[in-house]
């Protein structure tokens, strides 16, 4: 079972022949909008991975329509508030090649209580997984919380915060994070990766993969990504990550867990949009990798 602390916002997506400069205003050839934020795309994604997840965020008056949303994805919502501030939003562009940028309001996502998240993991049970990332509040006291109850705390450290990051040193089992956030952390800790006090890590790559740094092998492994054309990279990083702690969850292999969050991620930068197209196992079956 996963309890996920985690982000919900209405994704505005603005379709532009390349990323806009500075002053610089640009007409979109396309707009959609859609359900987002990382931790929504994480809840969803452990769901079609197969998971029970739990979602523990907040939307404002105006964002029943999400929690709706979560709930036909398969994400149970008992422990999503509702506060006075409004829903995040992320206003997300994507160029012809499939990158992107995003401008955040975080809003509701940040009006979480210590109160409302210690009330979700008092229902959580020893061996549950407590999966978190940076785009709300109240991350040390849920990492706090899930270590007194033995929970497994997977940290997704993005947005990254290299002070978010070294708060939960020594109470993380597995982190993700991407290449550039990687050499962030090491040079705010003046040291490499593996000298640091977290259990795993997997450093995703982009088209060239991922690296599994283990806790238990003093060299890391590295798995090649499966090849795709890229529609829009947004959100695959976080269908990588709610696969991977799915498939953990589950008592997966690291090494098969990985190998399945790499074809959900593959699949995902295929299709345009967030939590709404996030492929299901069935996807990943169907699909001919080789
Ligand atoms: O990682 C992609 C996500 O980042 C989007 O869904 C957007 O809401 C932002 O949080
Ligand atoms: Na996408």
């Amino acid at each position: 079972m996963i309890w996920n602390l985690g982000s919900i916002n209405a994704d505005n997506f603005y379709r532009v022949p390349h990323l806009p400069g500075p002053g610089e205003t640009l007409a979109a050839t396309d707009f959609q909008q859609g359900l987002g934020g990382k931790g929504a795309n994480m809840s969803v994604a452990a769901a079609r991975a197969g998971a029970r997840v739990t979602h523990i965020g907040a939307v404002g008056p105006d964002g029943d329509w999400a929690r709706q949303r979560l709930l036909e994805y398969g994400v149970d919502t008992p422990h999503i508030a509702t506060t006075e501030t409004a829903t995040g939003h992320a206003n997300i562009t994507v160029d012809i090649s499939g990158e992107n940028n995003i401008v955040l309001f975080g809003g509701a996502n940040q009006a979480l209580t210590n109160q409302m998240i210690g009330a979700a993991l008092a229902e959580a049970s020893p061996g549950d997984t407590l999966l978190l990332q940076n785009e709300t509040n109240g991350q040390p006291f849920a990492v706090q919380t899930a270590r007194t109850l033995g929970l497994k705390v997977v940290y997704a450290a993005a947005p990254f915060q290299a002070e978010a990051v070294q708060a939960l040193m020594g109470q993380i089992d597995l982190l993700v994070l991407n290449a550039v956030e990687a050499e962030q952390l090491e040079s705010a800790a003046g040291r490499g990766l593996r000298q640091l006090d977290i259990a795993d890590i997997v450093v995703t790559l982009g088209g060239d993969g991922c690296r599994w740094h283990s806790s238990s092998h003093a060299q890391a492994e590295t798995f090649g990504a499966y090849p795709v054309k890229s529609i829009d990279t947004t959100g695959a990083g976080d269908t990588f990550t709610g696969y991977l702690a799915a498939g953990l969850d589950r008592g997966l292999p690291m090494k098969d867990a990985i190998d399945l969050a790499m074809k959900a991620a593959a699949l995902m930068v295929t299709r345009q949009g967030t939590a709404d197209v996030i492929p299901d196992l069935k996807d990943i079956q169907d699909h001919d990798f080789s």
